[in-house]
Formats: structure tokens, sequence, C-alpha cells
């Protein structure tokens, strides 16, 4: 979840370019902020609360220093204060960490410490690796590391200093390391988007392994100390896409970037065979398939799952993948798991995908992160080509996946023999934004009413569920998305005349009784905002009409959840809340 940089240079000022990388990790979490750097067999320590300029107040750029760590924190062992902000040292002082994670064995560990006479200062559970690191003072620091990593259970991205050498250890399980090089300096950081400015290659260092690195070398061992090759990965043009331009937030910025993103998108599947692995071969045993994620990727799946049933004919279900791990799946050779994730990293979904290769199923992921562990763990990738994702609430990327998937889902058809459903290239014709500066007066409407419903049915209900999503995590709104026909079978009773309910409905066949939903909510005295790009009678006692572009009903759900993921950004900017950063969220989950 959190930022970790680590930085090794030939010249001294380090806290500057440490400071200036952690930043563009910033939105992996912004509880606090901590650097600790290192010169002379002494540590120098600084940690602040909230964001990282917090942090650089407290710093004089001209240092001398040439080596340092540092960590952006997403609290999940102790409160937000000074005293748990990472970087966390040893009690004798020896060494120092950030540590990105958690350690699921920390209170049986923290007793141990105690039979070694060491007690620990914070409430975190990153602070037992520095204390385990500093028992044993007689063995060599990889050996010793490796010992301490074995001791460890749950997940972690560590990097350590130790106060008498210029060198940085790391080690990792679950949550992604990397490392760059170039004749001047050392980078390790948790995501390659710092590597940018600086690096040509960067390298990943691999699951459950661990290295010593300095300005000249860097030293991989697999657990059992054997030394290990790592091959290095271009920096592209997928770490350099992260500028905000001129946007006020990332939010806005990307939500503006659909219509580009889908065109490119298209482009890139037009020219790129990326279905060739998926053959009448590959989906010939297939009896069906699973579409595991979470969040707002969970929805995604939810949509596929309705696609491939309609278009392919197959059997699909979405799951959470934090629920299917403990489901007893019923899974083997003959079923198709699809992984959705926007950063590829997702704790559950990575371990839903080992779960699933361990049972024999084939696997695809539909990552935006090319480089992310789900990417490189599955059988087939399915690149979402939706460029840096900044804000944590995810919105490119989700239309980016209904993409995906619906041109999944008509390949799947056309191997099973049937002529193509639709037409996708109608998307390039489409005013994503239409109306779309009708939002402003239904940002009032949402903010003068005291409950909020969103209704659907069908894809529509899956647009009701993200919507619900979208206004919760950035406005902390209170509200409920249901399937229409479900109203009637308890959550009515909520509605009355300080409701506002959105009804979803781009679907001609289903459009009556969605409308049959929206009287019964009017006859409750709830206001009615419906969403649709369908004609509407005009006998209809609807307060707010929103109409988005036309287009056929099966591609409707890739422009539905657009207004949606608008007034979400409208009503919290405001809110005056941020947008970018909504409280106690972080934009990648590494953690189950
Ligand atoms: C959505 O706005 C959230 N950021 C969250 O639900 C997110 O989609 C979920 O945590 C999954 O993340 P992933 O796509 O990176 O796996
Ligand atoms: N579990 C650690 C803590 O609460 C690390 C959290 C993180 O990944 O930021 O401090």
């Amino acid at each position: 979840m959190c930022g970790i940089i680590g930085y090794l240079s030939t010249s001294p000022g380090v806290s500057k370019k440490i400071i200036h990388n952690l930043k563009k990790l910033e939105y992996r979490g912004y509880d606090s902020s901590g650097i600790c750097l290192l010169k002379n067999d002494k540590f120098f320590v600084k940690k602040s609360i909230g964001e990282i300029k917090n942090l650089q107040k407290k710093l004089n750029f001209n240092d001398d220093y040439t080596c340092g760590i540092a960590h952006t924190r997403w609290a999940t062992h102790g409160k937000v204060n000074l005293k748990n902000t990472h970087p966390h040292l040893s009690q004798d002082k020896t060494w120092a960490v950030v540590h990105n994670g958690i350690i699921e064995n920390f209170l049986e560990l923290t007793e141990y410490l105690k039979s070694q006479n060491i007690s620990l200062s914070s409430e975190t559970d990153s602070e037992i690796i520095p204390q385990l690191m500093s028992i044993n003072k007689n063995i060599d620091n990889i050996e010793k590391l490796r010992n301490v990593t074995c001791m460890l259970r749950g997940s972690y991205a560590i990097c350590l200093l130790h106060k008498n050498e210029q060198a940085i250890y790391i080690a990792r399980r679950h949550s992604p390391l990397y490392i760059a090089q170039n004749k001047n300096s050392t980078m390790i950081s948790s995501d390659p988007v710092t590597f940018g400015e600086d690096y040509e290659y960067y390298y990943a260092l691999p699951d459950d392994c661990l290295a010593k690195v300095d300005l000249k070398d860097i030293s991989v061992y697999d657990s059992n100390l054997k030394k290990v090759n790592i091959k290095p990965c271009e920096v592209g043009s997928f770490e350099k896409s992260a500028e905000l331009g001129k946007y006020p937030y990332y939010a806005e910025k990307e939500i503006n970037e659909i219509p580009k993103i889908i065109d490119g998108l298209m482009l890139n599947y037009n020219n790129v065979d990326h279905f060739k692995n998926i053959d009448k071969e590959f989906i010939k045993n297939i009896k069906k398939i699973k579409l595991i994620g979470c969040g707002t990727a969970y929805h995604a799946c939810f949509m596929g799952a309705k696609f491939i049933q309609k278009d392919a004919e197959i059997e699909a279900h979405a799951e959470i993948a934090s629920e299917f791990r403990y489901s007893n799946p019923l899974i083997d050779q003959e079923t198709l798991c699809i992984f959705l994730s926007q950063s590829g990293e997702t704790a559950d979904t990575l371990l839903s995908l080992e779960l699933a290769k361990k049972m024999g199923a084939k696997t695809i992921a539909i990552v935006n992160v090319p480089y992310s562990s789900i990417a490189r763990e599955s059988d087939i990738v399915l690149p979402l080509c939706a460029g840096m994702e900044i804000a944590v609430m995810s919105t490119k990327a989700y239309n980016a996946m209904l993409v995906v998937l619906k041109l999944l889902s008509e390949h799947l058809r056309k191997l099973n023999g049937k002529p193509m459903n639709v037409d996708i290239s109608e998307l390039q014709n489409v005013d994503y934004f239409k109306n779309i500066d009708k939002i402003d007066e239904i940002t009032d409407l949402v903010l003068k009413h005291e409950k909020i419903f969103f209704i659907g049915r069908a894809e529509d209900y899956v647009t009701a569920l993200e919507a619900g999503l979208k206004l919760k995590e950035i406005t902390y709104i209170n509200c409920i998305s249901i399937p229409s026909g479900e109203l009637k079978h308890g959550t009515l009773s909520l509605v009355d005349m300080k409701s506002l309910v959105f009804v979803i409905a781009t679907d001609q066949t289903l459009l009556a009784k969605n409308l049959s939903s929206a009287s019964e909510i009017k006859a409750r005295g709830g206001k009615i905002i419906l969403v649709t790009n369908l004609d509407v009678p005009c006998d209809m006692d609807i307060d707010y009409i929103y109409k988005f572009d036309k287009i056929d009903s099966s591609l409707s759900s890739i422009l539905s959840v657009i207004p949606f993921q608008m007034l979400s950004y409208k009503t919290c900017v405001k809110l005056g809340y941020s947008p970018d950063k909504p409280r106690n969220l972080a934009k990648s989950v590494t953690v189950e």
C-alpha cells in the first residue's frame, strides 16, 4: 500500500532526490511519511504526519548524505502518529527499516523479542524487523536477513540500512520492489514510476528473494541464499505518463482521458493480436469462466460475466477475490479464471490467482500495469493501455476494463462459431461527455437529500454498484445500490421524501420495468433522476432525466458510468474534500 524509496548516490544531497520520488508514490499511502539518512555510522531521521510536503518542510535539501531510505505510510497496525511513522530503528540503533505490508505473526515475534530484552517503541508490526535484525550480531547481514524473513508470516517489501554500510538490504514477499542503477546512483522503489527520469532499465526483485544493493552491485539471493540472476526491464512510456497537466486533480484528468484511452485501446487491439493464444484449443475444454477482482475491478468482473454469458454463451460468474479464496472454489483444468486489476498488485486478487493456478485452472490477467505481479503470474495478459492511474478512485481503468471484456466476449463468441453481436468500433463515434455540464445541477440535488439510492437491472445494476462505490469513496456520503427488482423486497421501506433515487435504464426491453420501479419510489415521496440514453414516454412522472449519448445497448455501460464518475468528483470538490486521496484509502491494496 505504501511507497518505499531507497537511494544511494556518488554525490551528496540525496534527500532532495528521495523526496521528489517519494512524492510520486504518495498516491499509494498518505497517512504520514519519514526519511532516514546515513552518514558516519549515524542515522538522521525525520518524520511527519499527513502529506509529504510536511516532511519536506523539515528537511534541508543541501544535506551531505549519500544514502537514505524513505516511506509514505498507509497505516495497518497502530494509529497515524509520529511514533508509528516509518522508518523504524532497532533498539541498539544499528538498523533502520521501511516496510510495506503486514507481518501477521508480529504479536508472537514481539513475545520473542521480549525474551531477548527488546521492547518495541511503536505500535506497528514493522518495527519487529529491525529489532530482529539486531539480534545475533555474529552472522553475515544477508544471512541474517534471510533468517529474519523466514520468521515472518504475511506480506512485505522491506528496505533496511545498517549503520556501518553504504548499502541497502531489501526483501519481498507478495509486495513489489524494484531496483534501478546507473553509473552515479542506485534507486530502490515500490513502483517503477520513479525510474522514468534517471534510468533506462530496472529490475523486479523476484518474490521471496532478498538482495544487497550498493552503488556498483545488485546481489540477489533466494531463500536458500543461492544467487539469483534477474533480467532488466526497459523503463517504458507507461512509467512516464503521470503528469497532471492542466487539471487541478488527477480524478478530473483521468475521467477526461476516457475517450482518448478507449480510442487508443481499440487501435492497440486492432494492431496487436492479444487474443492469438485464446484460440479454439485454449477454450476447447473450458466448461465455466470465473472473473475475479476487488472493488471497482470486481464490478468490471460482474459486468464481464454478464457480457460473456450473453455473447459467448459460456457459464460465467464474478467473484470477489477476498471471498473466492475462502469459498472452497470448485475449479479445475476445465475452468478459465480471469483476473481483473488496475494495479496488478492487489493482494487478494494475486493470492486468488496463485490458488487458481494450483488447482489447475487456465488464467488470463486483465491489468493496467504491464510489469505487475498479476501480469507476470498469468498464462495470458490482456493489457488495458489506460496509462498510469493516480487518483485512488478508479475511473478510466474501469471503462478500459469494460472495453477489453467486450472485445473478449465477442472473441469467445466468434470461437463458438457465432457472428458478431455488436460492432465495437461504434464507440469511436460517440460523445462520451454529452450533457456532462448538467452534472453540476445534479450535484446540488445530491447534497440536498439525506438518502441516496442507485438502482438498475442487468448491466445497469452493475453500473448502480459502481456509481455507489464512486460516491461513497470520495464524498463519504452513505448510499445504497440495489437491483431495481429487489426494492420491494426490503429496501423500499427506507424510501421517503428525503430520498433521491438514480434509476439507470439503458435497455429498451427493460425500460417499462424500470419505470414501474420509479413509480413505486414516487408514490413514497422519493425524487427520481433517470439516467438513460433511451427515448422515454413524456407523460412519465420523472423529476429529472439525464440523457447520455445513444449507442447499442450492449455497449451502453461503457458510457453510462461516466456521469456518475463525474458526479462523485464534482460533489467531492463542492464538499471541499480531496478527490485524489480520500481518507482511509490507498491506490494499491497489497495487504489482505
Ligand atoms: C476503486 O475506486 C478503488 N480504488 C478500489 O475499489 C479498487 O478498484 C480495488 O482496490 C482494486 O484495485 P485493483 O484494480 O488495482 O486490483
Ligand atoms: N503495517 C505497516 C504499518 O502499519 C506498514 C503499512 C504500510 O504498508 O504502509 O506501519
